[in-house]
């Protein structure tokens, strides 16, 4: 085979795995972008959508059988509650202190399991019971939405439920309960945004 030929194939092989890298970095970034930073939508009856990649999300803490009232007896099989907050909403509070409009929380509550498999002591998560979400709108006010253990749009919990009472009074930031979410917490005392509650 001729020299020149050699080379103008290799430059093409070359050229072609070239091509490859940056298409599959693109795909890469593009998709990293979309499953992450998913904007808050909602749908033309106001209802909010449900967002499907929140586990992807930044993980705040994962309460178990925390109870606000109280109560006689500990109960045996008490449920986890996952909480994930939007990432660009993270990156916001991580330097300011403060949640952004925008903001989305979803709680995301699972029974818990105390035997299966090799574990014979402790607790692990278990199915999916209910998720809901707390959301700071583009005019700055809060609404919670209820999505069970679904994933269709959902309509705002009205003004007056005691989810909007006992959130303004208890949370420590904003009607956030960022005193149980310890990569939080400190931030917020730094930025003197918390009040001790
Ligand atoms: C008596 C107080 C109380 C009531 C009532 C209440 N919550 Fe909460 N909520 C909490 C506490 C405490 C946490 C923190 C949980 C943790 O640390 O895992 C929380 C966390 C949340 C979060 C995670 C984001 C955040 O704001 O910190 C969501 C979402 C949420 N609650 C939704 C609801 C909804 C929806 C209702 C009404 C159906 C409701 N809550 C009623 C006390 C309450």
């Amino acid at each position: 085979m001729e020299k020149s030929s050699v080379f103008l194939r290799t430059t093409m092989q070359l050229m072609r795995l070239m091509w490859f890298i940056v298409a599959g970095f693109s795909l890469l970034v593009a998709g990293g972008f979309a499953s992450n930073d998913e904007p808050l939508r909602f749908n033309a009856r106001g209802e909010m959508l449900f967002p499907e990649h929140y586990r992807e999300w930044v993980w705040l803490s994962s309460g178990l059988g925390m109870s606000y009232f109280p109560s006689t007896h500990e109960n045996q099989n008490p449920n986890f509650d996952n909480v994930f907050v939007s990432p660009a909403a993270y990156r916001a509070f991580m330097s300011t202190g403060t949640w952004p409009n925008a903001t989305v929380f979803m709680l995301e509550i699972r029974a818990s399991r105390n035997r299966g498999s090799i574990n014979l002591a402790g607790h692990y998560q278990g199915d999916l019971q209910d998720v809901e979400a707390h959301v700071k709108k583009a005019d700055g006010h809060w609404a919670f939405y209820p999505f069970g253990n679904g994933n269709k749009p959902a309509a705002a919990i009205p003004h007056g439920a005691d989810c909007y009472s006992c959130h303004e009074q208890h949370g420590a930031v904003d009607t956030t309960f960022v005193q149980f979410y310890p990569t939080l917490l400190n931030v917020a005392r730094e930025k003197k945004t918390l009040t001790e509650k």
